[in-house]
């Protein structure tokens, strides 16, 4: 692989095994296309809020969500937060993740983002390590 562009996620992603590469990272349910397509919507209203994929042969063989947080402090700085990344099992270990990681830290210093916040398990620290990231502080959940 050396053709990394990473675009925008579209309605037509649903046939190109999208909702199968989320699978890879959780449980993502039934959906159908018009549900998809909906969210999809949602997404595109939510200023800051964007979904990139990488499509190699037809499929989407990985897929990380960049939030960019319009903050007040800081003289009305921006925080990004990064979320659901994942590449394709068969795809792994080829540098992928680190150049979709790559692509949202671009995008983040695009819009002038003054850091970049995200949570992963202990099995995953050394890959966002190698991204440049470090442990910070104390992440903390309130689940429903
Ligand atoms: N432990 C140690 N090192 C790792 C790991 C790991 N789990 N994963 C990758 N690395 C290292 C690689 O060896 C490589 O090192 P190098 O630069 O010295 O050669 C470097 O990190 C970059 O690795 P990539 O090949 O770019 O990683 P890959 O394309 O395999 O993607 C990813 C890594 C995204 C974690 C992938 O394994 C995956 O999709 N996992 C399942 C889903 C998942 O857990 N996603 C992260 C959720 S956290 C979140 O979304 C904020």
């Amino acid at each position: 692989m050396n053709n990394y562009n990473f675009r925008l996620i579209r309605a037509d992603d649903y046939n190109k095994g999208y909702i199968e590469l989320l699978s890879q990272l959780t449980t993502v349910g039934e959906i159908s296309k018009d549900r998809f397509v909906l969210q999809l919507e949602l997404v595109k209203k939510s200023i800051g809020h964007n979904i990139y994929v990488l499509e190699h042969n037809n499929k989407i063989i990985a897929t990380g969500t960049l939030l960019i947080e319009f903050k007040i402090i800081h003289n009305c700085s921006s925080v990004s937060h990064i979320e659901d990344i994942v590449v394709d099992k068969n795809y792994r270990g080829q540098n992928i993740g680190k150049k979709l990681i790559e692509h949202l830290i671009y995008i983040s210093k695009l819009n002038k983002c003054y850091k970049i916040l995200l949570d992963c398990n202990e099995y995953n620290k050394k890959f966002y390590e190698k991204c440049g990231f470090k442990v910070v502080n104390n992440s903390m959940a309130l689940y429903f």
